[in-house]
């Protein structure tokens, strides 16, 4: 986006969500949108009000920007996202970031829905992200000019954030796997060959979203930590059918999990 587009999108969120100070930038996953609940002395801007933010197309995901509190932080959640496969625009979620990042985020967590490709971790685990294959082979920063677009990806997702997410679930009592995400742009779900060569590669799971906003976000600058609720066993590997309904269904089994790390990681410092 050009800078005066961005600084128009900055104009608009903190007149009507006021002032915030370093907000942590959530991103909420199809699902997981009920996160947004937890937020004190909510500002709600609808991504309509916000030109370039994107029209989530898929049940679960609202579509607004919601700016507030939660634990000892400012938070700017993205309750909703947008994916590639919507409009085949890979783009999707700069609009959003762009904002964030210009609004003073240095963080972002984001949340998703994932097919596990392990037996150990079946619907309704939660899975922090360790590392992402990209095999939908595409980047939102195509287009970009300028030495900055050779975004080093080596540690994307944040070493330290892993292990404070991994300290509270220890704490807490909450079982937080860990494991590499295969990105896959969809909106079909993988075949089994698929899913069997994402297994070789080294996946632990794989879903449709989240790789791109991961690659965004380290081009400009936030630090980021990524988890992923299980809501199927990958295709071919489970007789359980797929279908977005059993995803909606089964990412409900996990809600309590995460919202409890958010909360426990949003309180400390
Ligand atoms: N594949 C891709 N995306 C997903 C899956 C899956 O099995 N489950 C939830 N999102």
């Amino acid at each position: 986006m050009t800078d005066h587009r961005v600084a128009r999108l900055v104009d608009i969120v903190l007149k009507r969500g006021g002032p915030v100070d370093k907000p942590i930038g959530l991103i909420l996953g199809s699902g997981l949108g009920e996160l947004a609940d937890e937020v004190a002395d909510a500002r709600i801007i609808s991504y309509g009000e916000l030109p370039g933010f994107p029209k989530p197309g898929v049940t679960g995901h609202a579509g607004r920007l919601v700016l507030g509190r939660i634990g000892n932080h400012d938070v700017a959640v993205l309750q909703g996202r947008a994916h590639y496969y919507e409009e085949g625009e890979i783009f999707a979620m700069k609009a959003p970031l762009e904002t964030l990042h210009a609004i003073g985020c240095e963080t972002l967590l984001l949340t998703n829905a994932a097919g596990s490709l392990r037996d150990s971790a079946g619907p309704g685990s939660v899975v922090l992200i360790r590392d992402h294959i990209n095999l939908a082979g595409v980047s939102p920063l195509f287009g970009e000019a300028g030495t900055q677009r050779f975004v080093d990806m080596v540690d994307a997702y944040d070493p330290r954030y892993c292990q404070r997410f991994l300290d509270i679930a220890a704490r807490e009592n909450i079982t937080l796997h860990e494991g590499v995400y295969a990105y896959f742009c969809g909106p079909n779900f993988e075949t089994p060959a698929e899913v069997h060569a994402a297994k070789i590669l080294g996946a632990d799971l794989v879903g449709m979203s989240t790789a791109p906003e991961v690659i965004m976000a380290r081009f400009l600058g936030l630090r980021v930590a990524a988890m992923s609720i299980i809501t199927n066993y990958a295709a071919g590997t489970d007789s359980e059918p797929l279908s977005h309904e059993h995803t909606m269904s089964n990412a409900a089994l996990a809600l309590n999990d995460v919202k409890r790390l958010f909360a426990n990681f949003l309180s400390d410092d």
